[in-house]
């Protein structure tokens, strides 16, 4: 069971999302910062936004398709900005669901449809991700542009709870179907997240866990749910013996998990 059942959706995302991130205090600035070098939207909880380093970094390693730059863009003006996905971290997962070549994709968490996109770019034809989330009004930001690249017919997003579309998944018969998983949602949900992407991922597939480090928020808990449970499930993943995985500092903290 959820803890924020009963609660409504649009306070999901307050409490969860936002609420973990604005206390976290770490983005004020960030877009007007980085806007100057060209990288609006970059973020790294160990590095600082800021960083000239990741600046370099960023300016020596992004091969960010245009229609990726085109939602990029159009998040950076939107309020919750931040809630996007970090560049490179998408590039990455990227190269690795092309590494064990991705057929089957599945997206916890859209907001504009900046990495939903960045799937759909590398699957093939006739591949799929599917695409949960609860706000409609954030993923019709990105679609224009999903039909713009030519690749809105791989993409198969179901508005409702995440959890739910999972459990609809796995009713339908499709555990250990999917290639790769992407868990960036509602904090509180995690745990249910991450088991259920175990379960619809094949052996070899690959789960990437957004934002394990939450902003250094894993480090003081004291009445911090999000910041607790995501402290508690990076302990989980680190004995699970179901899984290899690597934590990386990269954006705001990310968990490979390869399933064996
Ligand atoms: C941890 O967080 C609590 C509650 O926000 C705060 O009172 C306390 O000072 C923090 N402790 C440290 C070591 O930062
Ligand atoms: C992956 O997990 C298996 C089983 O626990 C272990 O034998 C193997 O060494 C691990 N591989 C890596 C790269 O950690």
């Amino acid at each position: 069971m959820s803890l924020l059942s009963g609660i409504s959706k649009e306070s999901v995302i307050g409490t969860a999302v936002l609420g973990c991130v604005f206390a976290a205090g770490l983005w004020a600035g960030s877009r007007q910062s980085s806007s100057h070098t060209g990288f609006q939207g970059a973020k790294n909880t160990v590095l600082g936004s800021n960083n000239v380093l990741l600046q370099y970094m960023l300016e020596n390693s992004l091969r960010e398709h245009p229609s990726l730059k085109k939602i990029r863009l159009k998040t950076v003006e939107h309020p919750y900005h931040f809630m996007m996905v970090a560049c490179e971290q998408a590039q990455l997962m990227a190269n690795l669901a092309k590494l064990i070549k991705t057929k089957k994709a599945l997206e916890v968490g859209v907001y504009t449809g900046y990495n939903t996109l960045n799937m759909a770019l590398l699957l093939p034809d006739d591949g799929k991700v599917v695409a949960c989330d609860v706000n409609e009004e954030y993923a019709n930001i990105g679609k224009p542009i999903w039909k713009e690249a030519g690749v809105e017919h791989k993409i198969d997003l179901r508005i409702k709870e995440a959890v739910q579309t999972l459990d609809e998944l796995l009713a339908a018969g499709e555990a250990e179907t999917f290639d790769f998983a992407f868990i960036d949602a509602d904090k509180e949900s995690y745990d249910h997240y991450y088991e259920k992407c175990l379960k619809l991922i094949r052996k070899g597939g690959i789960i990437a866990i957004d934002n394990v480090l939450l902003g250094g928020r894993v480090l003081n808990r004291t009445n911090d749910i999000c910041g607790q449970v995501l402290h508690d499930l990076n302990q989980k993943i680190l004995r699970d013996h179901r899984v290899n995985m690597s934590m990386l500092a990269v954006g705001d903290g990310l968990t490979l998990v390869f399933k064996l």
